[in-house]
């Protein structure tokens, strides 16, 4: 198997409510690296939400935007990059996400992303039938083989607050 070089990046993955916007912003401030965000920049080039670019395209149709706004990144050096949670379920995202940076995988027990993902609204796999705590746990089972095989650093942060969470992030890189 040929790798291709590692560009100098970190890239977090997760489950919604994992932190991955927030503290990826905090090891960015601590690095003195630039901040990304894969849903920022879809919602930035598409004009509109989340909620209605599901709505408008499905999920198929976000995860066509998806890719692209991850091949947009593929140029950043000293970069905190953080992903949506089901990037690494389209097989061409992976090799792109490995090709980024080192990869951190924040992982939270479902029932405490479940809790932080109350109160919002953005998030439409939440927003079905399934009660969110189920899909998550569901969501969980489904990509945990994913995030475990991308990841080079796990960082489990249920007793964490999300600055120990960037610390441990920014130590790892
Ligand atoms: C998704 C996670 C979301 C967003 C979209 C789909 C997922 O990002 O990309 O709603 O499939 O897990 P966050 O992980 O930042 O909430």
């Amino acid at each position: 198997e040929v790798r291709l070089p590692r560009a100098e990046n970190i890239v977090l993955i997760g489950l919604m409510g994992s932190g991955k916007s927030t503290v990826g912003r905090m090891v960015a401030h601590m690095l003195g690296f630039q901040f990304a965000d894969t849903d920022h920049l879809i919602i930035e080039k598409a004009g509109c939400s989340i909620p209605e670019i599901f709505a408008k395209e499905g999920e198929d149709g976000f995860r066509l935007r998806e890719s692209e706004a991850l091949r947009s990144l593929l140029g950043c050096r000293h970069c905190v990059i953080a992903t949506g949670g089901g990037i690494i379920t389209q097989v061409r995202n992976r090799p792109l996400l490995q090709h980024l940076g080192f990869i951190t995988w924040l992982e939270a027990d479902p029932k405490l992303l479940a809790r932080r993902t109350a109160s919002n609204n953005d998030r439409p796999l939440l927003r079905g039938e399934e009660p969110p705590l189920v899909k998550l746990e569901r969501l969980l089972s489904e990509r945990k083989p994913l995030y475990k095989q991308l990841a080079d650093l796990r960082i489990q942060t249920d007793e964490l607050s999300q600055q120990e969470s960037a610390y441990g992030v920014a130590e790892s890189a």
